[in-house]
């Protein structure tokens, strides 16, 4: 099966929860590269204007894959805003896709991501898995905000979570392996 692992990162974490991944699945990694420069001011705007920032490769070169598996952060209880692009052009042409962040870990859980996928591309996503980095940093003492945000995932922890990936799907996309 011809499979994409698209993925966005600001701070480093999910690339390297996606390296693995492809490596694991034999698929071709794609790093999604916004076109102008992200920062927090940048992000504020696309959040209240919900803009679709252009990115590239330009969304229809991922068109020659069977299937996309989205890489990215989870920001303000959404989807990280350079996928909106990619997300939108599946509306206009349907393709099979999941999506997998290594995020903060929010109180809330990010309950939206599932509701704001099936919005942006009018069909179910195969895979959702949100993995809070908060359940992968030590309990005692309690991790702080900025403790999360400067971790980086070791090997064990990609090694874990790029497994926990792979048994979902296995169950819901056995032609993957
Ligand atoms: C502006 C911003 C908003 C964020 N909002 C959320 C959120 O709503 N829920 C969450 O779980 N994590 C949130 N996070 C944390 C990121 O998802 C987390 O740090 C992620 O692992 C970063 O991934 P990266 O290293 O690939 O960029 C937010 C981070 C930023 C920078």
């Amino acid at each position: 099966m011809n499979i994409a692992i698209v993925s966005y990162s600001f701070t480093g974490k999910n690339d390297r929860f996606a390296e693995c991944l492809a490596k694991e699945l034999s698929a071709e990694l794609v790093r999604i590269q916004p076109k102008k420069a992200v920062s927090y001011g940048s992000l504020t705007w696309d959040l209240l204007l919900q803009r679709k920032p252009a990115a590239e490769p330009e969304p229809e070169s991922l068109q020659r894959f069977e299937l996309l598996l989205f890489v990215a952060p989870v920001w303000m209880g959404q989807v990280a805003f350079p996928l909106r692009a990619y997300l939108a052009a599946l509306k206009q042409r349907p393709k099979a896709y999941g999506f997998l962040s290594i995020s903060g870990g929010a109180d809330s859980g990010n309950p939206w991501i599932a509701a704001e996928l099936m919005k942006r591309t009018g069909r179910e996503p195969i895979l959702v898995l949100d993995q809070g980095i908060r359940d992968l940093l030590q309990k005692e003492p309690a991790p702080t905000r900025d403790g999360a945000l400067k971790y980086q995932l070791n090997a064990e922890d990609c090694a874990r979570i790029t497994k926990r990936a792979l048994e979902q799907l296995r169950k819901t996309v056995p032609a993957a392996f």
